[in-house]
């Protein structure tokens, strides 16, 4: 049984008072739905005030990035180690990391094992370009991209990652890609990969998210797909309104994941 999963990736937003603020609004307003994860991913700087507006609810808190090493000489940085006891998960291998801080597919499974180690459920985020999707050569890249993030990970640290397909020409841009697209590539691809890597019930167990222009309006397509297990979500988890319906269409369009 895969449980729904809404991850609000809020990214450069929210000064501290504001992320606390949003957090203790958004909190009445899902009290309502059911069996579906959901996670608030907000700055660094604000982690911390969230947490404790969030502590003791079902609202789990998330790094938009953990480091490898524990400490060190890594300016701007913050390790997974660091996170313990204020962040449960980690984005890890977001495109935006990739596109502008040089993360590599080499640090992304550094992060991917670290959180694991530090007991952060790593969101590693996978996804081709524009370039790569119009030469028709999004599934080797995503495959190739899964397989580098998972190196070395063991079988039983897989009941924790999560994987986000978030293709970059999607993102922020209003352009989704369809649900039957994205079902391709997270059941015919993605899976497939996990599969090869660590046999058909560990790909089945795994979640993976679909990230790019989710809003409530195009949210439904995607969970009618058997094989996405939710959203992570950027402009739209800015809004307390936005954030709460999306929650509640995972919680309707997945019900018998969700109470099974
Ligand atoms: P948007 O929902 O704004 O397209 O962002 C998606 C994303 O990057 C989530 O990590």
């Amino acid at each position: 049984m895969r449980i729904p999963v809404i991850a609000g990736n809020w990214k450069m937003h929210k000064s501290v008072a504001e992320s606390a603020a949003f957090a203790r609004e958004l909190l009445p307003s899902i009290a309502e739905f059911d069996g579906v994860e959901r996670i608030v991913a907000p700055t660094f700087l604000a982690l911390t005030a969230v947490a404790e507006a969030l502590r003791g609810s079902s609202v789990g808190v998330s790094a938009q990035d953990a480091h490898f090493e524990p400490q060190g000489a890594y300016t701007s940085q913050v390790s997974a180690a660091m996170l313990g006891g204020i962040a449960s998960y980690a984005i890890i291998g977001h495109s935006e990391c990739r596109a502008w801080l040089g993360e590599t597919d080499e640090r992304v499974n550094l992060k991917v094992r670290a959180a694991l180690t530090c007991e952060l459920t790593p969101i590693v985020a996978v996804g081709e370009n524009l370039r790569q999707n119009e030469a028709g050569a999004t599934n080797d890249g995503i495959s190739a991209q899964v397989r580098a993030a998972l190196q070395f990970v063991e079988p039983a640290g897989m009941s924790r990652v999560i994987l986000a397909y978030e293709p970059v020409w999607a993102i922020g841009t209003g352009r989704n890609a369809s649900a039957t697209i994205v079902g391709d590539v997270i059941g015919g691809c993605i899976r497939k990969t996990l599969a090869g890597l660590y046999g058909d019930k560990i790909a089945r167990q795994v979640r993976v998210l679909y990230g790019g222009s989710v809003k409530p309006d195009n949210m439904a397509q995607y969970m009618s797909e058997e094989a996405i297990d939710g959203a992570l979500v950027g402009g739209a988890s800015l809004n307390v309104e936005d954030f709460s319906a999306l929650v509640g269409i995972a919680a309707r369009e997945k019900p018998v994941r969700s109470k099974a």
